[in-house]
């Protein structure tokens, strides 16, 4: 998506040689005419897949899945992250672990909002070991749900997770896919042409 890639070049900043800092218009301050064309985006790409529920991890997939879903007229439901989870009775939940960060989390969505006749779209905003994509497919195998497919903001092609989600069969449609980051400078592979 030309768009995004654009604003990764003029407004991400290369911390490392495997982090983007992307706050200006994702992560922390959010640019809403972007937002739109990133659910416009997803809405087409996942067009005549059967959607009826959007998948993400709280916070910052949900600017994105609230897009997609305006789009899309579907609900965009968000797993809660949470320390350590008691009564868990009513609630899916899954451990996530963050190789960047270094911590595990669980991560929890209520039975309220995810049952076996939802087909699933999972968002998020980036892809990097696949550990956050991961939990959420463990959440739609509880609830007995169907998955259409996994849609990324911004994947870093250059770390594991990927090619971990697309080796199950996975359809995976990343917005930006990053080849790498070496001299600060941020370069992408080719966008398929269709
Ligand atoms: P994984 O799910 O692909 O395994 O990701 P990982 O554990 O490596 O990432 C942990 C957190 O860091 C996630 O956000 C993820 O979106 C984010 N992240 C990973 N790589 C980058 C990067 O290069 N730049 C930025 N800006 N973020 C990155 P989170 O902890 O869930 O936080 P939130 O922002 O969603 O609240
Ligand atoms: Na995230
Ligand atoms: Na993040």
């Amino acid at each position: 998506m030309k768009q995004l890639q654009e604003k990764i070049v003029s407004e991400g900043r290369v911390l490392s040689e495997s982090v983007l800092k992307v706050d200006s218009f994702l992560n922390h301050q959010i640019d809403p005419v972007l937002m739109d064309a990133i659910g416009e985006e997803f809405a087409s790409r996942f067009a005549g897949s059967g959607v009826t529920k959007i998948l993400t991890i709280e916070s910052s997939g949900i600017a994105p899945a609230m897009m997609a879903g305006l789009k899309m007229g579907v609900k965009p439901v968000f797993a809660r992250k949470s320390k350590s989870l008691t009564l868990t009775d009513h609630l899916y939940t899954a451990s996530v672990h963050s190789f960047t960060k270094n911590v595990t989390s669980e991560i929890a969505v209520s039975k309220d909002f995810l049952d076996k006749d939802d087909v699933v779209l999972i968002l998020d905003d980036f892809l990097a070991n696949g550990q956050a994509v991961l939990g959420l497919l463990e959440i739609i195998e509880q609830a007995g749900a169907s998955l259409a497919g996994v849609g990324i903001v911004i994947e870093k092609g250059f770390q594991p997770g990927g090619k971990t989600i697309r080796e199950r069969g996975i359809r995976v449609e990343t917005l930006a896919n990053i080849k790498t980051m070496e001299n600060g400078k941020v370069e992408f592979f080719e966008e398929a042409t269709v």
